[in-house]
């Protein structure tokens, strides 16, 4: 039986390293805030709640940390004076929790699995260690034999210690018993003057309790403090996606040409093509194939269909199964019936296209007047001729015809044909005359 426990989620800290107006915390890693991951990961280890810490100013990032339907209390952190008093802040708000999970609100790689094990682990306090190639200004972790012993801070650490490979990767699980015991014996007697979290290793060893490691690999617990920070985590994170759904039988010809989202659902036997972009809300069905330098945004698509090369499908798309959507071709609110063709240099918006429907190159749905927006409709087996602008609010009826560059703006019946067209004239040996006179002038 998994332990209930309570994630405390770090996220006072400034991030003054972004340049940013936006919060860090609630900039995006595959098309979610980090705030968003690290919520998501401690939702699915198990966590019962989360005590969200936060300076006084981060509205918004308690905001949209109450939009994500997971059970969420408030904990504000007065003044940034370190990891361990953010922590005395999460656990002043607590309610009666026996185990807690310490995470941060900047390592969106953190798996669900880890803090399972930070939950999960028996000793009074859990640390998560990771051996870096770099180990740069991480807090070391000393050990007696796989026994924790103390972290040292970076600047706080002696050469000695500076040499030990093993690093602190900021997450760690703690009992109740520890909190109630150290958190009134951290001290800022240290370096940065700071209260640490860290602290609680030394305290619970020399105190009597237990302490104990769990590993993480470098990636998990990658802190993103910059914008650089931002784009290697991005790097890691697409990666991880990619290998998942290769693993789960998506195809991909380059697959780091492709990007993907958090929440991006792909059957088997999709073929994605090089330069494919998917961001979020996007589900594509089995046997489809996206081809290249395709942008997908808030569409759903059906089973064995053809998008792009050079789509752009924007939010509210559906695309019904074994559809057709051809190169430079936008979509928008459009709901594109089975076996329907919308195969060259459309713009196909605010619109219902029923089944096997054949969109010619050049139309246009002409959906909105400067202030709203109005619904095209085109009925079953419909023909639209290439070039024609259908000027909604319109309805074309079920295998009607419109001819070619028709400029529609009322309905067109069931099975009628409708052109919409100058009348043509014809003047014969006009260009021959045209040309002698011109000539003339020349010379
Ligand atoms: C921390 C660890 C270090 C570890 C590293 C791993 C401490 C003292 N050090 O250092 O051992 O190797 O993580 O990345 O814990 N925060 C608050 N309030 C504060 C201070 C920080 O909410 O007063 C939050 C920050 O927003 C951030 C997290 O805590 O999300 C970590 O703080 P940060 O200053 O980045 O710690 P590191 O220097 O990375
Ligand atoms: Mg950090």
């Amino acid at each position: 039986m998994t332990q209930k426990f309570a994630a405390i989620i770090l996220a006072a800290g400034k991030g003054t390293r972004m340049k940013s107006a936006l919060p860090k915390v609630l900039h995006e890693i595959a098309g979610r805030p980090m705030l968003g991951h690290a919520m998501a990961a401690a939702a699915e280890a198990g966590a019962s709640e989360v005590l969200l810490v936060t300076a006084p100013d981060q509205d918004a990032v308690r905001d949209y940390a109450d939009a994500q339907g997971i059970k969420t209390t408030h904990a504000i952190q007065k003044e940034q004076l370190g990891t361990g008093d953010a922590v005395r802040a999460a656990f002043d708000a607590s309610g009666k929790h026996d185990r807690f999970v310490v995470m941060f609100g900047d390592t969106p790689l953190m798996r669900p699995e880890l803090l399972l094990g930070l939950a999960e682990s028996s000793a009074d306090v859990t640390v998560l260690g990771f051996e870096p190639e770099d180990a740069a200004a991480y807090g070391r972790v000393a050990l007696q034999g796989d026994t924790p012993t103390a972290i040292i801070e970076f600047k706080d650490a002696d050469e000695a210690t500076r040499a030990i490979t093993l690093c602190n990767g900021g997450a760690m699980g703690l009992s109740r018993t520890a909190l109630e015991k150290y958190l009134p014996q951290l001290s800022n007697d240290n370096a940065q003057g700071e209260y640490y979290l860290p602290d609680f290793v030394a305290l619970a060893h020399g105190g009597g309790d237990s302490t104990a490691l769990v590993m993480a690999n470098a990636e998990d617990t990658i802190g993103v403090d910059s914008r650089a920070g931002q784009a290697k985590a991005e790097a890691l994170m697409q990666n991880r996606l990619r290998q998942k759904f290769l693993e789960a039988g998506v195809g991909m010809q380059d697959p780091d040409s492709v990007f993907l989202s958090f929440d991006t659902e792909i059957a088997t036997d999709v073929m994605l093509e090089p330069h494919v972009k998917i961001n979020v809300g996007v589900s594509i069905g089995q046997g489809t194939t996206i081809k290249a330098f395709t942008h997908l945004e808030g569409v759903s698509i059906g089973q064995d269909a053809q998008i792009g090369p050079y789509a752009r499908l924007r939010p509210g798309t559906k695309v019904g199964d074994e559809a057709k959507i051809g190169n430079f071709v936008e979509t928008k609110k459009a709901d594109i019936g089975k076996g329907a063709k919308v195969s060259h240099l459309s713009y196909i918006g605010d619109a219902e296209l029923g089944m096997d429907v054949n969109i010619g190159a050049g139309t246009i749905t002409c959906n909105y007047d400067g202030y709203n927006k109005h619904l095209t409709k085109i009925g079953d087996g419909a023909f639209i001729g290439s070039n024609s602008s259908l000027i909604a609010p319109v309805t074309i009826g079920k295998g009607a015809y419109l001819g070619s560059s028709s400029a529609v703006s009322k309905d067109v019946p069931d099975d009628a044909l409708v052109v919409i067209r100058a009348p043509e004239r014809e003047i014969k040996g006009w260009g021959k005359k045209f040309r002698a006179k011109n000539e003339k002038k020349d010379s």
